[in-house]
């Protein structure tokens, strides 16, 4: 089994019948959809709310109910993956372009499970570009402003042309530079009209499954 899948089928043992699930999106939590899918099959009852297109499309592709937003008062368990994971918990997210929706979902959830494999650990936040998301009117104006502020940003391409999300933003790439605090990033790019939400999630994550130097899986708590 790859490490993806190992930590990604672990974090479906969260999901306990009748839960509200937020279904994240990437290549990790696959695994947990898949799983999640299994268990439905064998009688486990849940309901989902996607992260993403893609997740919905998989979700349905696995038989996992889905729910939306007028339908609840809230989520109680989200599992997502990380591009980065620091010792704190603090992640990079948004590698997909899934980051507004995974954040509007983790930040509704009772309980927020990250799904990362080892080669996410990182002792500070940045090697992995910060994905930010931004509206398209006036986004070269947007991106003045995030440049503005040395977080070098870099208009995400897919097949020659702008990434698009799915809530039909683009995304800047950006850089963190090593001496700005994360916090102090996160609030300055908050500041600037036209930029929907960035990558940090910053002290959201309750559990990070992830798995130790022999492939033990490893929970790692918010203390
Ligand atoms: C998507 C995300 C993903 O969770 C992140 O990119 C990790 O993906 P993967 O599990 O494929 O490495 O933030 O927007």
């Amino acid at each position: 089994m790859n490490e993806k899948q190992l930590v990604g089928e672990k974090a479906a043992e969260f999901v306990k019948e009748g839960m509200v699930v937020g279904l994240g999106t990437g290549s990790t939590v696959f695994y947990t959809l898949k799983k999640l899918g299994q268990l439905v099959k064998e009688g486990l009852s849940i309901k989902g709310i996607p992260t993403s297109k893609q997740t919905e499309k998989l979700a349905e592709e696995f038989g996992i109910p889905l729910i939306n937003f007028r339908e609840i008062d809230s989520i109680d368990i989200a599992i997502d993956g990380a591009d980065e994971v620091d010792p704190k918990m603090n992640l990079i997210k948004g590698g997909g372009g899934a980051l507004l929706r995974e954040k509007i979902i983790a930040h509704a959830a009772k309980k927020f499970i990250v799904v990362a494999d080892p080669s996410k650990a990182v002792n500070r936040l940045g090697q992995f570009p910060l994905p930010v998301e931004i509206i398209p009117f006036g986004f070269e104006m947007t991106i003045k402003h995030i440049s503005s502020q040395g977080l070098s940003p870099k208009l995400r391409q897919k097949n020659g042309t702008k990434f698009i999300t799915d809530n039909g933003n683009y995304i800047a790439d950006c850089v963190l530079p090593k001496e700005l605090d994360l916090k102090i990033a996160e609030q300055l790019l908050n500041m600037i009209p036209g930029v929907a939400e960035n990558g940090l999630f910053l002290g959201m994550a309750d559990t990070v499954v992830t798995l130790d130097k022999d492939k033990n899986i490893l929970l790692k708590e918010r203390s």
